[in-house]
This record gives C-alpha cells, structure tokens and sequence, in this order.
C-alpha cells in the first residue's frame, strides 16, 4: 500500500519510519521546508538509533529511506492508498487540514487521523467521506511501542476498521478497539494519572524525582508520570486534559495550573529542550 502521513513532527516521523521499515512507499508532507528538514532529521536520528541498537541493518535503513517521498504539496496524496494525519492535536487545524486533503485523495482511499482525544465525529464531515474515516492512535515512541488504537467512529464503515487494522496489523503493531469517545481507551486513563503527578509536584507533597522513582520502582512503569510528561509532551497533555475537561466536566480531567504555566512559559518537554526536567544538555 502507498501510504501518506500528514505531519512530520514527534509522532508523524514514527509513523512515517515504521511504514517506510515496513515495506510501503510512503509520502510525507509538511507545511514547509523547514518543518519538513525538521522532520526527516527527527526520522534519520531515530533510523540511526535504530541501526546503532541493532534493530535495523545500514542496508534495511538505505532501502527503507529510498521509499520515502517528501513533500510540501498535498496533492502528491493523490495515489496514496491511506493518509494518515498527524498534526497538532487542534479540532480546528485538523477539520481545515482535512478539507484540503479530501480534494485530492482516491475515492477509495482509507482516512485516518492519529488524534488521541479529540472525538472523530467533529473532524468526519471535513474528510468528505466519513465511512472511510477512522482513528489510528500511535503511541510514541511509535518505532518502540506496540499498540496501535483504533477509533470506530458512528459513520466508520466495519469495512473500513477490518482494513484499517490489516494495515497496522502489517506494521508489526498490535490493535485494540475503542468507540469514539473523547480519550478513547488510553488518554481516559493515562491523563488523569498524569494530572495528579503535577497536583502533587504542585501540592508539594514530593520532589519530581520521587514522584518518578516511586511509579518507576514502585509500580514497574518503564519511566515515572513527570518524565513521561516530558516526552509525551506538556503542550500535548494539556490539550488532550482540556478535551476531556470539556467533554465530560469531569474534575481529575482538569489540567492542573501548574502544568497550564509551564505551557504558557514555553516548557513543553523533551522535544524543546525543556519541561520538568532539563534536556539541553543532550541527556536529562
Ligand atoms: N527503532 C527501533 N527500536 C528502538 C528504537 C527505534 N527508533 N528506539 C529504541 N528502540 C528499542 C531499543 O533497541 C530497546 O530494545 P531492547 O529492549 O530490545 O534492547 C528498546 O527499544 C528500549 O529502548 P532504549 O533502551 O533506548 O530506552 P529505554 O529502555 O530507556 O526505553 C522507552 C525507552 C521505550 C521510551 C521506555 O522508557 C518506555 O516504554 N517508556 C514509556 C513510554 C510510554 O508510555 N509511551 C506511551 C505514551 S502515551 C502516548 O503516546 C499516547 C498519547 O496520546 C499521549
């Protein structure tokens, strides 16, 4: 299958690699060259890593890399037998992106977005052919991971899911099913549990380094809630908590003030250099 993937950002660029490792002719596309340099750097840093942990073979990673067509132009979409979109998690960037891509795939083609909380129904009409359209949840690191969680949304076709899952099933990815309800499976549980890290980091009722060491060593998390929130990203929490705040007016869904200031300061995590931790120095 020819695949495209909308977005060559943290997760993008995972999806991207385990297509491209897996066989498939795959187009990636960003808003601009420089976003798209971005991109295929984060790609050929985690190929690398991949060979230097014996993963992947110089020759596995050179034919994987000769089947990748970057692109600044939607309309190389046109032959792809899938897009997938990978963008910021943003309702309103998402429906406008959509839009655009729906002018130029194949009738045929299966639809996907990769959003992990934003409910599928609001972003369906955008695609044009609801009944294609279907969630595709990567976890990152995708490379890594195992899971892939698929969102049946009310107009998605059971065609569609049984090809969609085919198709991750073809990456080496394992899938669960979830209905389309704001946070799906993972985020409705992952979320909450992060939040309360901060609530207590921001309580001070422990250092970030205990709160980890005590998820990590105490309840065998391969990394403890803060440095997760790092790596998946503060931006990406925050957005993901106040979805779910909006859906369900829950409070454990409330992003914590904490996590709210460290956004607004340009904290986001591992991916800028900086979140709880420090990464500037290339380690933690
Ligand atoms: N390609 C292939 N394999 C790779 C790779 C790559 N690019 N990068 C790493 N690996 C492999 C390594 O070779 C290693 O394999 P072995 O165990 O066979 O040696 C394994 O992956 C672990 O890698 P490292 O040794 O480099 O790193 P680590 O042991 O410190 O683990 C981690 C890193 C995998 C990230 C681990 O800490 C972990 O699992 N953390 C939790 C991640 C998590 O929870 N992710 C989900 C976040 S939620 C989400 O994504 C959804 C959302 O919407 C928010």
């Amino acid at each position: 299958m020819k695949v495209g993937v909308a977005g060559c950002g943290l997760m993008g660029a995972g999806i991207v690699e385990v297509c491209l490792k897996t066989g498939h002719e795959t187009v990636v596309r960003e808003i601009n060259d420089e976003c798209l340099e971005r991109g295929l750097a984060r790609l050929d840093k985690s190929m690398e890593y991949a060979v230097k942990k014996g993963k992947l073979t110089d020759a596995e990673r050179e034919a994987a890399r000769s089947r990748l067509i970057p692109t600044t132009d939607l309309g190389a979409f046109s032959d792809c037998d899938i897009v997938i979109e990978a963008i910021t998690e943003n309702r309103e960037w998402k429906s406008t992106l959509w839009k655009e891509i729906a002018q130029h795939v194949k009738p045929d083609a299966l639809l996907a977005t990769n959003t992990s909380s934003i409910p599928l129904s609001s972003i369906a009409p955008s695609t044009g052919n609801p009944s294609r359209f279907m969630g595709l949840h990567f976890m990152n690191p995708v490379p890594v991971m195992k899971l892939v969680e698929i969102v049946q949304g009310i107009e998605t076709s059971d065609e569609t899911i049984a090809e969609g899952r085919a198709f991750v099933e073809g990456l080496g990815k394992t899938t669960i099913l979830a209905k389309d309800t704001p946070g799906f499976v993972i985020n409705v549980i992952l979320v909450p549990y992060l939040c309360d890290a901060v609530r207590l980091l921001e309580a001070g009722v422990a250092t970030k380094e205990d709160i980890d060491a005590g998820m990590k060593l105490g309840c065998g998390m391969p990394m403890g809630p803060i440095t997760l929130l790092d790596f998946v990203g503060l931006d990406t929490t925050l957005s993901i908590s106040q979805v779910l705040f909006e859906e369900f007016g829950d409070p454990r869904y409330a992003a914590p003030p904490l996590l709210r200031r460290m956004v607004e300061s340009g904290f986001m995590g591992k991916k800028c250099g900086r979140g709880f931790y420090d990464y500037t120095g290339g380690g933690k």
